[in-house]
C-alpha cells in the first residue's frame, strides 16, 4: 500500500521529472490579498503571476499547498463531518505551466501519472470537459477531448456546463474551461449493477473528482464579459486526501493514513471506538478535521479572534468542542491532546507543526477551556428560560438567535436541549434573526471593484519609499471600488513614495499634486503585488504627471516605532529568552504594539530591563545598515529574523543595528539616535502564550513622560510633601484609622438609638410594635439596626425612617412568626408606604425597603403605618 507520505512525493517527483521546479506551500493565512482570508486553492500564491503583476518564479511549478475552504461557494464548514470526504483543511496538490505548456501536455501527464505511476485502474476514471456555453458565445472544449481520447473510449468522457467545468478564481480575473478527472471506487459488482458515468457530479461518495486541469485562456472583466488573454496558462489541482483514500483502497478519506492515526487517538482520549455508532463516527471525523484546520492557521500566525480569519479559526475550534462535547460526553479540554499525533503525521512535509507545537497546543487548550466555560453558561441561559416559561413550551427565535450568536450555540444544540425539555424552536424566527445578521454584514463588508482603467502598461511599482518622501509620478492604472457605502478609487503609480501597509507597519497618507488640482491619498494598501494609492476622487486628467508627496510628519513617527520594535525583539529574546519570538505588530505613527510569545507575565523587573536595553541602543546611536536584494538563504546565513507565516520572495531586505538583525520590508531610522526615548506603557495577554507590549518613542513617549510627572507634581502639592509616596501613605494610613474610628461611632450611635426605639415599644394586640425616625445616614447602619432589634424584641414590627444622603428611606422588619400568624409582607406593605415619599421599593416577607424623593412624607409614612397596624389589630381582635 502507498503511503500518504509516497503519494505525496510521488507527485512532486513525477512533476520535478517533467521540468517543474518544486515551490513551498504558500502560508494557509493571506495577508495581502483582501478579498481572500485563507489559501483556498494552489492557485492563490500565482494569482498576481497570472495578472501579470509578478514575474513566476520558473515557467513550470508544482507543489503541494495546505489549503482550508469553510465559508462561501466553496464549502459549510456545518456539513464537514456528517459525510466521509469533505474537509475544512486539505492538502492540493498542483502544477502550473505560465505561457508555456498548455492542454495535451497537461492531460497526459496527469493521464500518465494516474495510470501508470499510481496505478489506477483506468476502467475506473470518467473525464468531464467544457461543453460550451451560448450565452457566453463559448464553444465545447474539443480540443480537450481530442486529447483525452488518445486515452479514454469517448463513451467515458462527459461535457457538462459551466457551472461544474468553467473554473473562475472570483467574480473577475483570469479564467478558463476545466477538465476533470473522476474516480469510481465502488465495487466490481456495484459497477456492473450501475454504471459509473451516470453517477459522475452526481453527489455519489464514491464517484468523486479527484483532479481539476483548469486551461485559463479568459480574463473576466467586471461587466461580465470575457477578454482572451495573451498567455496561456495551465492551473491543475489534485485532492490529496482523495487520492490517498483511492490508492488505499478506502472507502472514506477519513479510513486514510493521514486521519486514522487523528480518529484514534481522539478515541482514545474520549472513551470511544470509531466505527460502532454513527453519531460518535460524525463527532470524531469533525475532530480529527478540525484539529488540522486550526493547528495550521495558528502555526501561521492566526490565532483565535473575535473578528475576521481569527474568527473562523474559533468558530472552527468550537465546533470540534461542542462535538467533543454533545457527542463524546467531553466537559474538560482535550482537542490540544492531538497535537503530538498530528506534527506526527504531517510534521515532515510542514515543520511548522513541530517547531510551534508547544504554541499550538496552548492556544487550542485555553480555547477550548473558554469555549467550554461559555457553552455552560449558555446552557445555564437556556434553562432558566426553560424553568420559567413552563407554559408556552417554545424557545421564541430571539433567544435561539442569542444563543448563538452570543454563546456558539448551533441551532441545533438548543433544539437538543429544548426537545430533551419537551420544548421546540422556532426555527423560523430564528432564521429571520440569522439572515436579518447576514445581510447587516455583508452591506457593511460588500466590495465591489470595477475594471482597471489602464493607462500605461507597467503595472510593476518602483518603491522610492526608502529613500524619499516626494516624486514626481504617472498613474499607470486605476479602478473604481466600493466598500460598504463608501465609494474609493484605487491609483497605481509607476513609481511611488508612498509606504504599503505591510510588516505591522501602517500605509502612508499624503497627496498627489499636478497644478491647481490635489488630491488626497487616504491610505496605502499591497494587493496581488501592486501598491494601491486609495483616493476618495479621481484627478480630472489622469494621465498628467503628479508630485506625489508622503504626510512627513506621520511617516517619520512611524518609522521611529519601527526601528524601535526591532530593538524590542532583540531586548525580550536577551531578556526573556530565545522563545519571546514576534507573533505580530503594529508599527503606528502614535504608538507601537508587539505581540511575543512567552508563558506569563512579564515581571516589572523585566519590563525595566527591557526598556533600559532599548534605550540603550538609542543612545549609542547605531547606524542603519540596510542591504536590499539579498537572496532568503544568505540573510538567514547572516542570522536576520524572519516570521512564521510570511511569505518571502527570492530575495529580502536585511536591515541590521548593530546586533538586531531583521528580514522587513518596513520604513526604518538613519541611525537610532533618531528614535529618542522609548517607553513602554503596557503589558497584557492577548492568548494563551502571546503577550504584548505597548510603547511609545520620541516626542510621544516624552509628553507620556510628562503627563506622568505633572500628574506627581499635582499630587506633591495636594499631599503637601515633597515625598509623594510618604505622603500618599500617610493619608492611607490615616484613612483606615478614621474609618475605624467612625465605625466605632457609629456602633455607639446606634446602640443608643436602639435603646430609645426599644423604650418607645407599643403593645398592640400581641405585636410589639416600634416606629421612629433615625439620625443615621447610611442605609447599612439602618439595616444592621433593624436586625439587632429583630433578634432583641419578641413579634417585633418595625417601621423606621431616615434621611440617607437627603434623600428618604422606608425600613420595614417584622418577626417571622408574625409574618406566618398574620400572613403579612413586608414589601407589600413597604410599597403601600412608599407612596407618602413618592417612591418604591420591595424585599422579603420580614424585611423590606423603599426610597424615594420626598423626604418630608417620612412621618406621614410612618403614621399611616401605625394606623395600618391598629386598625389590623381592632379587626383581629374581634372573633
Ligand atoms: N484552481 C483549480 C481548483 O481550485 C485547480 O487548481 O480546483
Amino acid at each position: 500500500m502507498f503511503s500518504s507520505r509516497d503519494i505525496r512525493n510521488t507527485f512532486l517527483n513525477y512533476f520535478k521529472q517533467q521540468g517543474h521546479l518544486i515551490v513551498p506551500s504558500a502560508p494557509i493565512v493571506v495577508k495581502d490579498d483582501p478579498t481572500l482570508m485563507f489559501t483556498n486553492a494552489g492557485m492563490n500564491q500565482f494569482k498576481d503571476v497570472f495578472l501579470g503583476n509578478r514575474q513566476p518564479p520558473a515557467l513550470r511549478v508544482a507543489d503541494t499547498q495546505k489549503c482550508l475552504r469553510v465559508s462561501g461557494k466553496h464549502n459549510d464548514l456545518e456539513e464537514v463531518g456528517l459525510d466521509t470526504y469533505h474537509h475544512t483543511m486539505f492538502e492540493m496538490l498542483g502544477n502550473w505551466s505560465f505561457g508555456d505548456y498548455f492542454k495535451r501536455e497537461a492531460i497526459a501527464w496527469a493521464w500518465e501519472l494516474l495510470t501508470k505511476v499510481y496505478r489506477i485502474d483506468p476502467d475506473q476514471l470518467y473525464v468531464t470537459v467544457f461543453g460550451g456555453s451560448p450565452e457566453e458565445n463559448l464553444n465545447p472544449d474539443e480540443e480537450a477531448e481530442s486529447y483525452w481520447l488518445n486515452y479514454l473510449d469517448k463513451t467515458r468522457i462527459l461535457r457538462f456546463s459551466k457551472k461544474d467545468n468553467f473554473w473562475e478564481m472570483g467574480d473577475t480575473g483570469p479564467c478558463g474551461p476545466c477538465s476533470e478527472i473522476h474516480v469510481d471506487i465502488r465495487s466490481p459488482q456495484e459497477r456492473k449493477a450501475v454504471p459509473g458515468i451516470s453517477l459522475v457530479n452526481q453527489g455519489h461518495p464514491q464517484v468523486i473528482e479527484i483532479w481539476n486541469l483548469v486551461f485559463i485562456q479568459f480574463n473576466r472583466k467586471a461587466d461580465g464579459s470575457l477578454e482572451t488573454l495573451p498567455a496561456r496558462h495551465i492551473d491543475t489541482g489534485m485532492g490529496f486526501e482523495r487520492l490517498c483514500m483511492v490508492l488505499q483502497n478506502k472507502k472514506s478519506t477519513y479510513d486514510t493514513d493521514i486521519f486514522q492515526p487523528l480518529i484514534k487517538t481522539a478515541g482514545e482520549l474520549t472513551g470511544h471506538v470509531y466505527g460502532t455508532d454513527p453519531k460518535t463516527d460524525v463527532a470524531l471525523r469533525v475532530i480529527a478535521d478540525h484539529i488540522r484546520a486550526v493547528a495550521f492557521t495558528i502555526a501561521d500566525g492566526q490565532l483565535p479572534d473575535r473578528e475576521g480569519s481569527g474568527y473562523v479559526v474559533r468558530r472552527i475550534l468550537r465546533r470540534a468542542v461542542r462535538y467533543g462535547f454533545n457527542y463524546l460526553g467531553q466537559q474538560q479540554a482535550f482537542i490540544y491532546k492531538l497535537l503530538p499525533v498530528l506534527a506526527e503525521v504531517m510534521g515532515e512535509q510542514f515543520p511548522e507543526l513541530k517547531t510551534q507545537q508547544h504554541l499550538i497546543t496552548t492556544v487550542i487548550k485555553e480555547e477550548e477551556e473558554n469555549f467550554l466555560r461559555t457553552l455552560e453558561k449558555g446552557i445555564a441561559r437556556l434553562m432558566a428560560f426553560i424553568e420559567k416559561e413552563k407554559k408556552t413550551r417554545q424557545i421564541p427565535g430571539a433567544l435561539a438567535f442569542e444563543l448563538f450568536d452570543t454563546y456558539g450555540f448551533p441551532v441545533d444544540l438548543t433544539s437538543l436541549i429544548a426537545r430533551e425539555n419537551q420544548f421546540s424552536v422556532d426555527l423560523e424566527d430564528f432564521q429571520r434573526h440569522l439572515n436579518e445578521q447576514k445581510e447587516r454584514s455583508r452591506k457593511a463588508t460588500a466590495r465591489e471593484a470595477g475594471d482597471w482603467i489602464i493607462l500605461t502598461d507597467s503595472p510593476k511599482t518602483e518603491f522610492l519609499g526608502y529613500d524619499c518622501l516626494e516624486a514626481p509620478v504617472r498613474i499607470t492604472r486605476y479602478r473604481r471600488i466600493k466598500i460598504g457605502d463608501k465609494e474609493l478609487y484605487q491609483l497605481v503609480f509607476d513609481r511611488t513614495p508612498f509606504y504599503a501597509e505591510g510588516g505591522g507597519q501602517v500605509g502612508d497618507t499624503g497627496y498627489i499634486i499636478a497644478g491647481d488640482e490635489k488630491v488626497e491619498i487616504l491610505d496605502t494598501k499591497r494587493e496581488n503585488e501592486l501598491i494601491l494609492h486609495y483616493a476618495g476622487r479621481l484627478p480630472r486628467q489622469p494621465e498628467r504627471e503628479f508630485l506625489a508627496v508622503v504626510n512627513r510628519h506621520r511617516r517619520e513617527a512611524a518609522v521611529l516605532n519601527h526601528s524601535a520594535t526591532h530593538l524590542l525583539h532583540e531586548a525580550l529574546q536577551i531578556v526573556l529568552g530565545s522563545h519571546a519570538e514576534q507573533r505580530g505588530s503594529l508599527v503606528h505613527p502614535d504608538y507601537l504594539r508587539f505581540d511575543f510569545s512567552h508563558f506569563g507575565k512579564v515581571t516589572d523587573e523585566q519590563l525595566r530591563e527591557i526598556e533600559s536595553l532599548v534605550n540603550e541602543k538609542i543612545r549609542q546611536n547605531i547606524p542603519l545598515d540596510e542591504k536590499r536584494q539579498v537572496p532568503l538563504a544568505d540573510a538567514r546565513k547572516m542570522g536576520a529574523k524572519a516570521l512564521f507565516g510570511e511569505k518571502y520572495g527570492d530575495t529580502v531586505r536585511v536591515i541590521r543595528f548593530g546586533s538586531s538583525i531583521e528580514l522587513c520590508g518596513g520604513t526604518h531610522v538613519r541611525a537610532t539616535g533618531q528614535i529618542g526615548v522609548f517607553k513602554i506603557i503596557s503589558e497584557s495577554a492577548v492568548a494563551a502564550g502571546i503577550r504584548r507590549i505597548e510603547a511609545l518613542t520620541g516626542a510621544r513617549a516624552l509628553e507620556f513622560i510628562n503627563k506622568k510627572l505633572a500628574a506627581l507634581k499635582k499630587i506633591e502639592a495636594l499631599v503637601k510633601n515633597p515625598d509623594p509616596v510618604a505622603g500618599v501613605e500617610h493619608l492611607v494610613s490615616q484613612n483606615q484609622q478614621l474609618t475605624k474610628e467612625i465605625e466605632k461611632m457609629r456602633a455607639a450611635l446606634t446602640e443608643g438609638l436602639k435603646q430609645n426605639l426599644k423604650k418607645n415599644i407599643r403593645h398592640i394586640n400581641g405585636i410589639s410594635f416600634i416606629s421612629g425616625i433615625v439620625n443615621l445616614n447610611s442605609a447599612d447602619a439602618i439595616k444592621q439596626l433593624s436586625f439587632q432589634l429583630k433578634n432583641e424584641v419578641k413579634n417585633l414590627f418595625l417601621v423606621l425612617g431616615a434621611r440617607v444622603n437627603g434623600k428618604p428611606l422606608l425600613t420595614i422588619m417584622i418577626d417571622d412568626q408574625l409574618v406566618k400568624e398574620k400572613n403579612l409582607h413586608a414589601g407589600t406593605i413597604v410599597r403601600e408606604l412608599a407612596k407618602e415619599i413618592h417612591g418604591g421599593g420591595g424585599g422579603q416577607p420580614f424585611y423590606a425597603t423603599a426610597g424615594g424623593n420626598y423626604a418630608e412624607g417620612l412621618p406621614l409614612a410612618l403614621q399611616k403605618a401605625e394606623e395600618w397596624i391598629a386598625a389590623r389589630a381592632e379587626n383581629t381582635a374581634e372573633p
